[in-house]
């Protein structure tokens, strides 16, 4: 068994499965919220992204692990993209996931299995940058583990390809 803790999961490493669990981040957030409250340009990137309220916005990122774990889960049965790591369940609301475990790979590997184009890999936002973020499948493909940020996913969905069109008889 190994353990890989991320900022937002605890991923416990077993058998064939990966076991992403939910970190309730209290430190971390009591310390981002004093930084938001104490300067103004924060306060309003604040309520940009979570709204006027601050419990609420306080809340998500608290618990901004089990919208990641949702958002995997989620992604993955609706469109089974084959460049991402299957997730197959999802428990306690999103607390936990299960996803196929991978082999963790180097830059090197990385770059030259990289599933994901330059628009993607090439955006630091988006979570699909580093090599830590992708792991080898059992089934020989490189494959994102980490894609549960809302605009990373988006950005995938631009980039599935779409099925083709039956030619017209
Ligand atoms: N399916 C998997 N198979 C093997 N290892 C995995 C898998 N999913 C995650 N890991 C390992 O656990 C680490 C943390 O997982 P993940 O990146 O999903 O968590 P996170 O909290 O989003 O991390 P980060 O802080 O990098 O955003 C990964 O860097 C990877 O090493
Ligand atoms: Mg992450």
């Amino acid at each position: 068994m190994q353990i890989k803790k991320g900022s937002t999961r605890i991923v416990i490493l077993l058998g064939n499965y990966a076991y992403k669990f939910t970190r309730i981040r209290l430190l971390r957030t009591a310390v981002w919220a004093l930084y938001r409250l104490a300067f103004r340009d924060q306060r309003e990137l604040f309520r940009s992204k979570f709204g006027k309220n601050i419990f609420v916005g306080l809340c998500k990122h608290l618990f901004i692990g089990v919208q990641q774990n949702r958002t995997e889960y989620a992604y993955y049965q609706e469109t089974r993209d084959c460049r991402v790591m299957p997730t197959h369940r999802i428990l306690f609301g999103g607390i936990l996931i299960i996803q196929t475990r991978g082999v963790a790979i180097n830059r090197k590997t990385l770059i030259q299995n990289c599933p994901f184009e330059d628009t993607i890999t090439g955006n630091p936002d988006l979570d699909l940058h580093q090599a830590k973020q992708y792991c080898l499948c059992q089934d020989g493909k490189v494959r994102a583990v980490d894609y549960g940020k809302r605009n990373t996913v988006v950005a995938l969905r631009k980039t599935l390809e779409t099925p083709k069109t039956r030619p017209l008889e």
